[in-house]
């Protein structure tokens, strides 16, 4: 299995791409389901969810191909709708085809995800926000199977933000017959991003960019051809190493405002930050200030930078507190970064970080996407080599990460 072994202490200095975004990327990839042609997708992220939502599109009929970052996905031939729990199992975005299938063929069966590593994370809300809209579920054998549903439209209120129910919901109204209204749906841009894309091929959809989206279905909608937007999580991830390195970086080709909530934390912790049109430049501190985080949905403070901000903190001068309101036991990453000197008490979601003056390279373990990456600019900013297990978590949603860090002089190889 592959490892990752930093040596650290060097500050991260140049230019860095930022690549498309995995969470934008696997809606829209979804979404080819909902109309039977040629789509394209460009500025996709080389990544194993990428790989394996491909392999899912196989499965039902699909014909993918990835070249370069261009993912050409032919979804005329889509003949089954049966997405199996090998797959789902490995990445829960699979259960985005549940929607798409349900409006186009009326019928699928596609396996619940279950948990994943920081707890269980329910997908109740699409399934009551589909059955709203007519479908009659039912759960067998660990699968949600449905067959003879004609979707119609609905009012549904989410009572919790939620980027995946907004997202199932979305692609299933755009086909249903008549009028859906959707309140309080998440703002997350990956959402935006999605509902922009499915208006380009003819989806009436109003209210983009608010709390209350107005569907009118249509009868049919044209293949996409659409780009995906940039990878949010992947630039304030290597923003917050900037700042536990004192380094100096520009991230290339970003949209600033879609991550404006972790570069004010930045700043507040002491970062300098220039916005760019399509650029942002980073400069560390020296050392950086203790700083209070919650997290919350889009345009708050993003649960997917919970780990990394953890990372910053631990070397902060001060104590910060870190609170996850989104997921509750999303914490894996902390008695690992406890192994490399942090101090760290953990109260239910509240991360107490009192801050040391050095981390230490040590043998860690990743576990899971995010936790891995706080790993990684911990280990970044630690005195000597940091080995850090079970790396395929890190594949899963960051592109070429080692390539990109090397280029602004880290000093990091993949070993076996
Ligand atoms: C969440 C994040 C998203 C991030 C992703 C992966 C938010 C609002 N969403 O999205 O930005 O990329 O994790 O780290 O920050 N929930 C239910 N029932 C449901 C669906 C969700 O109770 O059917 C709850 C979840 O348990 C969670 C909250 O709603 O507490 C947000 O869920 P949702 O946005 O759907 O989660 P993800 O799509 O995983």
């Amino acid at each position: 299995m592959d490892k990752l072994l930093i040596t650290g202490g060097r500050p991260l200095q140049g230019a860095v791409r930022i690549s498309g975004a995995k969470n934008a990327a696997l809606p829209v990839m979804a979404a080819t389901l909902l109309a039977p042609g040629v789509h394209r997708l460009r500025n996709v992220p080389r990544l194993r969810d990428t790989q394996t939502f491909a392999r899912v599109l196989e499965l039902l009929g699909a014909k993918v191909v990835f070249e370069d970052h261009l993912l050409t996905i032919d979804t005329q031939s889509v003949n089954s709708v049966e997405a199996p729990y090998e797959l789902v199992k490995t990445m829960r975005a699979s259960i985005y085809v549940l929607g798409p299938l349900l409006a186009r063929f009326g019928r699928a069966k596609v396996s619940l995800p279950g948990g994943c590593a920081w707890g269980p994370r329910p997908v109740n809300l699409h399934l009551a926000g589909l059955q709203a809209m007519g479908a009659a579920l039912d759960i067998e054998h660990g699968y949600i199977v449905a067959s003879n549903v004609k979707l119609k439209g609905a009012t549904v209120g989410f009572d919790v933000v939620s980027v995946g129910a907004t997202v199932q919901l979305m692609m299933a109204a755009v086909l249903a017959q008549g009028q859906t209204v959707l309140e309080n749906v998440a703002l997350e841009p990956d959402v935006t991003a999605l509902g922009e894309v499915l208006v380009a091929c003819g989806a009436r959809i109003e209210g983009l960019g608010t709390r209350r989206l107005t569907i009118q279905g249509v009868s049919a909608l044209r293949p996409i051809d659409a780009t995906i937007i940039p990878d949010r999580i992947e630039a304030a991830t290597f923003a917050a190493a900037a700042a536990m390195t004192r380094g100096k970086i520009r991230l290339e080709g970003v949209v600033p405002g879609h991550f404006e909530a972790a570069l004010r934390k930045l700043e507040e912790s002491g970062c300098a930050v220039q916005r760019g049109a399509d650029s942002v430049g980073v400069s560390g501190p020296a050392r950086p200030r203790a700083v209070n985080v919650v997290t919350q949905p889009f345009p708050g403070f993003p649960t997917d930078m919970q780990a990394q901000m953890i990372a910053v903190c631990a070397l902060a001068g001060g104590t910060s507190v870190i609170e996850d309101t989104i997921y509750f036991d999303r914490f894996t990453h902390v008695p690992e970064l406890a192994r490399m000197g942090a101090r760290i008490e953990l109260k239910g979601n509240v991360a107490v970080v009192k801050g040391v003056d050095r981390l230490y390279g040590a043998q860690v373990m990743a576990t899971d996407l995010r936790a891995s990456a706080s790993l990684v600019i911990a280990a970044l900013a630690a005195e000597g080599e940091t080995l850090i297990d079970r790396i395929y978590h890190l594949d899963r949603g960051y592109e070429a990460l080692e390539k990109k860090l090397g280029a602004l002089g880290a000093q990091i190889q993949r070993v076996n």
